[in-house]
């Protein structure tokens, strides 16, 4: 097949949240710290936290039927199913094969993806690549989903004020009119500073014993003002570089939807590539940073908030642990 011929479009999307809110008040009550100081640093007001009784692949599975649902398509017609995530459900089986046996999906490959918050972007880019040379690949689900309070230590108060859970899906398919959907990726890693964000403990290289539960080795951890700088640098290259790759220029953007990972990085990005902060759309206000869920529940909520029309082109950029980034531009179909 000539991939030429083809588009990969987003032919439904589908988000799902946790119902309990964790306020920055009620934060307070855990660390030492304001809602001032939360919300001028950071952007963030509150969070959704899955608690014990919701697990991942429940929030996964819902936003997969969302998406299904908005695709108009029942769950046979999916023919590979995608998770990204950080915060799988458990570390074997992969959170796909869950989420696969939820929705009633058919035998069809089912795998997780760990590129931290890159990953929902990666996921897109390997299915759109994988759709456009093997025909037996038409329609598949991407998701991006996320637990982050199981990974987070609620004594730190420099990373438990920021994480979120949340899920958000995506159902791509291949059409016969080219031009649209997915119009490129752009990946990128550095594993030399994979130190700077990272879960010490739990896998294989230093597996979880009593001392390392005692010393909190399984909870995330982040050097954030190094991250801060590299986000900014890193997000503000791929998007400029994926435009380039495209021809397009910032100008022709309806909407940017970045990783919402802080407020500050966000308006630093605007500020690089010169676009207003209102062609930005930002929502970590109400669940700050959910990771793999962070972009495709932005594109859930603008798709509607800032109604999208078939043409629109649309800027899709991340960053996250790794080090990884990546970015996409959407034409909206
Ligand atoms: C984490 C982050 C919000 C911290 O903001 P910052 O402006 O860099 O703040 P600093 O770390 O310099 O801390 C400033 C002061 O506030 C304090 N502080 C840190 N967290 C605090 C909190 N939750 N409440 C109150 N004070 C806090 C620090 O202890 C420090 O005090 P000191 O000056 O007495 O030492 C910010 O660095 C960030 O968002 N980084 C990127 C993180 C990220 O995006 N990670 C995920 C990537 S996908």
């Amino acid at each position: 097949m000539n991939p030429e011929n083809y588009s990969i479009v987003m032919r439904g999307v589908g988000s799902a949240t946790p119902e309990t809110r964790l306020t920055n008040a009620e934060l307070t009550a855990r660390v030492e710290t304001s809602d001032e100081w939360i919300t001028t640093r950071t952007g963030i007001k509150e969070r959704r936290i899955a608690g014990d009784s919701l697990q991942l692949s429940e929030i996964a599975a819902e936003a997969g039927r969302k998406a299904l649902a908005n695709a108009g398509m029942q769950p046979e017609e999916i023919d590979m199913i995608i998770v990204a995530t950080l915060s799988p459900e458990t570390l074997c089986p992969s959170t796909a094969c869950l989420v696969q046996s939820r929705l009633g999906l058919r035998q069809v490959p089912a795998y997780d993806i760990n590129v931290a918050c890159s990953g929902w972007l990666y996921g897109l880019d390997i299915a759109r690549s994988m759709m456009l040379v093997n025909p037996t690949y038409r329609n598949v689900l991407v998701i991006g989903a996320e637990k982050l309070s199981s990974f987070t230590d609620w004594q730190d108060r420099q990373t438990c004020i920021l994480f979120g859970d949340a899920a958000g899906a995506t159902v791509l398919s291949r059409i016969d009119e080219p031009g649209y959907g997915v119009l490129g990726c752009d990946l990128g890693a550095d594993g030399n500073n994979a130190s700077l964000i990272h879960i010490p403990a739990g896998g294989s290289g230093k597996p979880a014993t009593a001392e390392t539960v005692a010393a909190r080795e399984h909870f995330l951890r982040m050097n954030g003002k190094e991250v801060f700088k590299v986000a900014v640098k890193a997000m503000s290259q791929a998007a400029q570089s994926i435009l380039e790759k495209n021809g397009a220029t910032a100008d022709d953007l309806v909407c940017i939807i970045p990783h919402q990972a802080n407020i500050r990085i966000i308006e630093a990005l605007s500020a690089r590539l010169e676009i207003s902060m209102d062609r930005f759309f930002v929502n970590i206000q109400k669940y700050g940073n959910t990771s793999a869920a962070s972009i495709p529940l932005g594109l859930d909520e603008a798709r509607i908030e800032r109604n999208f029309k078939r043409g629109d082109l649309i800027l899709l950029v991340a960053f996250g642990a790794g080090l990884t980034w990546a970015a996409s531009v959407v034409r909206w179909y």
